[in-house]
């Protein structure tokens, strides 16, 4: 696989980073996964401007212009044969040589872009699309800027790994008694027709699926609501949903043990699926 850094196309064990770099050594640094179909890319724009959200929140300099990050995303597609699969970005602040938990000067330190290539043959067709997932419901204990898309996912993989444990395949997250968002995607429940999520803030991740979904879930006539939900009424819904870059939208079967829609996907999800990935292509 070839790979990007810092202005090279390289071997994948040829690239470098410094140890020092502040990514790796206080997870100071941003990300996007974009999707691509049939070797296009899905939701570009998108993508970028949160990234340069997240870089700007952050007092992060941007390292390359936006056209720049388009035409290095087209190359690694074209030079790693992607016809599906995902696309991983990444901005660290970089480092001047030390650890300090001041940023170093801007001006002297250039931050560090990575991107990289991950195929997935038939990522739009997968089993968890036509069967759904099932999710447990944990405590969201991460920081306060989740709007932020930060690399520091360790909370979320502590997640995915009590999922796992519990014969399951993701986690939902709730604060305050109410559901946030899954552990890299956003939640949705569905009922009597109405699709309800909770809205943006600094407490979930502005998702740029959310967006476009949303938007495509209006301009068909569905009715959306944007407010907070728990568990319990989650349970109770006739459907639940996630969505994101890699998921697009994935149905949701089964919360806590207890089955949505008698365990299997409703109409509503599949449909918003089939809208998205027909919209996107
Ligand atoms: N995750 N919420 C969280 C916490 C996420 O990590 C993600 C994305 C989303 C969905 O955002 P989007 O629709 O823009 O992908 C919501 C990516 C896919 C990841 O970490 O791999």
């Amino acid at each position: 696989r070839t790979v990007y850094v810092n202005g090279e196309y390289l071997p994948e064990d040829q690239a470098k980073v410094s140890i020092f770099d502040r990514g790796f050594l206080m997870a100071d640094g941003v990300y996007e996964v974009t999707s691509v179909l049939d070797g296009k890319l899905i939701a570009f724009d998108g993508h970028a401007e949160r990234l340069t959200r997240s870089m700007n929140e952050l007092d992060m300099r941007a390292p390359a212009t936006t056209e720049e990050l388009l035409e290095i995303h087209r190359e690694l597609v074209r030079l790693n044969e992607i016809k599906d699969g995902l696309i991983y970005l990444q901005v660290t602040r970089g480092s001047d040589g030390d650890r300090d938990f001041a940023f170093p000067d801007p001006e002297t330190t250039a931050p560090s872009l990575v991107l990289f290539t991950q195929s997935k043959p038939g990522l739009a067709d997968n089993p968890a699309a036509r069967d759904g997932i099932r999710v447990i419901s944990i405590e969201d204990i991460r920081w306060g800027r989740r709007d932020i898309k930060t690399v520091q996912l360790l909370y979320p993989s502590m997640g995915k790994m009590m999922a796992k444990k519990a014969g399951v395949e993701d986690a939902w997250m709730v604060e305050d008694g109410f559901v946030t968002e899954g552990t890299s995607n956003n939640a949705y429940i569905v009922k009597d027709g109405k699709i309800v999520t909770r809205e943006t803030s600094s407490d979930i991740l502005h998702g740029i699926t959310r967006k476009a979904v949303l938007e495509l879930a209006r301009e068909a006539q569905m009715q959306v609501e944007e407010r907070n939900f728990t568990i319990e009424e989650a349970q109770q819904a006739d459907e639940a949903f996630v969505t994101s870059a890699s998921a697009f939208v994935t149905p949701v079967v089964e919360i806590d043990g207890a089955k949505i829609g008698g365990g299997a996907p409703g109409k509503l999800a599949p449909r918003l699926r089939e809208i998205y990935l027909e919209e996107m292509r």
